[in-house]
């Protein structure tokens, strides 16, 4: 008994790692037109290559960009991105980001 209530909860992990996948890649698409699909392109030619950043620099970036305390010249453009994102779905597009 105790057994199978183990193997439903690693079940329902998995599960939920697999959602926050796809909802990463879903809410990637609308940042692939600047960063490249793979995040491999300099954003207007002056971001940093993203998928190189590793999923904490990409979280530092996102809620930096949202509460103002991160970014360069073009942030206004980031934070009009980052600002409707939750925390959870800033998660899931980090961990997208650098596989
Ligand atoms: C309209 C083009 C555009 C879109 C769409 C866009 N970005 Fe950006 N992004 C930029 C630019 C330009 C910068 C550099 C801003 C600056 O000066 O700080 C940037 C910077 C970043 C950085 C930090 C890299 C650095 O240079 O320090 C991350 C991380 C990032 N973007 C992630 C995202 C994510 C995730 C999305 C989708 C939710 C997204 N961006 C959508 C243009 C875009």
């Amino acid at each position: 008994m105790k057994k199978s209530i183990l193997v439903f909860v690693a079940l329902l992990g998995l599960a939920s790692v697999s959602v926050m996948a796809d909802e990463g890649a879903d809410l990637y698409k609308k940042c692939a037109v600047c960063h490249g699909a793979q995040g491999e392109k300099a954003a207007l030619g002056k971001s940093k290559i993203i998928k190189d950043l590793g999923v904490s620099g990409v979280i530092t970036a996102l809620k930096g960009y949202k509460d103002g305390t991160y970014g360069g010249p073009s942030k206004a453009v980031m934070k009009g991105q980052a600002s409707p994102l939750t925390d959870a779905q800033i998660s899931a597009i980090a961990s997208y980001i650098a596989k």
